[in-house]
């Protein structure tokens, strides 16, 4: 059996943070989907780490961290995020393996996100850039270049007939994008060589010996619900599916093996890059949850868009997820406020509706909030869920009643110790 931890927004959620926290129970952290779009950042002694592709659970000497097949991999990233590990002493080439169809991120698949998001202009879909929309493009055009290619003879010239097909895509874009392939590729095969040192399997099947030995598993995913590439708000997705079938394409668990499926987010809400967001604040409260939550790209640097938490998204969420544990993330943020608000509706074409239409753009929808009162005490310290204020239990009771799941976990702050167990 597999349990499967996801995030329900926008992405960043904190992921990474309660799968580090989660990770003693676990034999196995198998990250899905997405690549290094994702950063997942996890702080303990003192310490923060982002992590870009690499599974949460590498901190922990007990677990075998695996990187599925759904997932995309730019070498050049995936060395230096070994690189910046190197200085805690971990055993990464006996903890970390990768799955043989796991696609590569080549360096002209990021001149080609580039390209595209220039073209696009004001429309652009605010990417990060990384590779992956072009990099499943080729996946599902049967074109890609995969981790296992790389133990191949021709792999060199399977790279070069593929970086040529882009490098004419990139013309086709006619827009002005700056770029020295030859010092691109040279980082990039020094990276593949770096590569080549890890262990590469046939993730599905490993899984499975796995299951049949009894080993606990947990599937770890990227991005957010919302960016799904089916059921996210499209085009302003990522292109892979972030929700639960995710986990199942991505590493070959059948759904029936699925057993816990934990959905993780924030008691607020935020996203980075364009697209709708219905609960966007523009104000005063916007701008306090961006400051007090630190709400800054782990991957990008950008300013995260806040607004208040969207139970009509969420219940959404929980619903194609089949989600039946909840997490409540960075609860400590909303300290302070005398209000909060939670859209418990929209108002649509002149009706109120609690589910989310098939446009949710700012002319279409508008949130209908209920008022809740806000608490002043700070929660960074607390450690039982006995401490907390009672708006605040209030507040996680009616999340619970609206969406019909209970919140396991209410987190109070970065930190692994920062974690309320209900
Ligand atoms: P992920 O992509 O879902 O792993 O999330 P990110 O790491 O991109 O963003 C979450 C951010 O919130 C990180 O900076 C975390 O350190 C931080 N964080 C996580 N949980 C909490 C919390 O409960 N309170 C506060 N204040 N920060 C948190
Ligand atoms: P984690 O795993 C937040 C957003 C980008 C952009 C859109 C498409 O850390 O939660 P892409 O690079 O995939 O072409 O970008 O998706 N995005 C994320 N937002 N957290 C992430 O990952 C994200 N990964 C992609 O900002 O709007
Ligand atoms: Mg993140």
């Amino acid at each position: 059996m597999a349990d499967l931890l996801l995030g329900l927004q926008w992405g960043d959620e904190g992921k990474g943070k309660i799968v580090d926290v989660l990770t003693s129970n676990y034999d196995i952290i198998a990250r899905f989907q997405g690549g290094p779009n994702a950063g997942h950042t996890l702080e303990f002694d003192g310490i923060k780490h982002v992590l870009r592709t690499i599974p949460s659970g590498i901190f922990h000497s007990n677990s075998i961290n695996i990187i599925g097949n759904g997932v995309v991999i730019d070498p050049v990233v995936f060395k230096s995020e070994i690189d910046g590990l190197s200085k805690f002493n971990i055993d990464l080439k006996s903890r970390l393996i990768l799955s043989r169809k796991a696609h590569l991120i080549l360096p002209t698949h990021r001149l080609l996100d580039a390209a595209s998001e220039t073209a696009k202009g004001k429309a652009k879909i605010g990417s990060t850039l990384k590779g992956i929309g072009p990099t499943y493009m080729d996946k599902t055009g049967r074109n890609g270049l995969r981790i296992g290619d790389i133990e191949l003879s021709d792999f060199k010239e399977r790279y070069r007939a593929l970086a040529e097909k882009h490098q004419a895509m990139i013309k086709f874009y006619d827009v002005n994008i700056q770029y020295n392939l030859a010092e691109l590729e040279k980082e990039f095969f020094e990276a593949v060589e770096a590569l080549k040192q890890f262990t590469f399997i046939d993730s599905e099947a490993y899984l499975h010996d796995a299951q049949k030995a009894g080993k606990t598993i947990l599937c770890e995913g990227a991005q957010g619900s919302l960016l799904d590439v089916d059921f996210g708000t499209y085009p302003f997705v990522t292109s892979s599916n972030t929700t639960a079938a995710g986990a199942c394409t991505g590493l070959g668990i059948a759904p029936n093996k699925i057993k816990e499926v934990y959905g993780i987010f924030k008691a607020y809400t935020t996203r980075v890059g364009s697209g709708p967001f219905p609960t966007e604040d523009f104000g005063e409260a916007g701008d306090i949850m961006a400051k007090v939550g630190n709400e800054f790209g782990s991957v990008t640097g950008r300013k995260r868009r806040c607004g208040w938490l969207d139970l009509v998204a969420l219940k959404y969420a929980v619903q194609i997820n089949g989600v039946t544990q909840l997490m409540m993330m960075k609860g400590d943020v909303l300290s302070g406020f005398d209000t909060l608000k939670v859209a418990t509706a929209y108002q649509y074409q002149g009706k109120e509706i609690d589910h989310l239409p098939y446009n949710i753009e700012p002319e279409n929808v508008s949130p209908v909030y209920k008022e809740f009162k806000g608490w002043k005490a700070d929660l960074t310290g607390m450690h039982s869920y006995d401490e907390l204020p009672s708006e605040l239990k209030s507040y996680i009771e009616f999340i619970e009643k609206e969406v019909e799941v209970p919140i396991k976990i209410v987190s109070v702050g970065p930190d692994r110790k920062q974690t309320i167990m209900r």
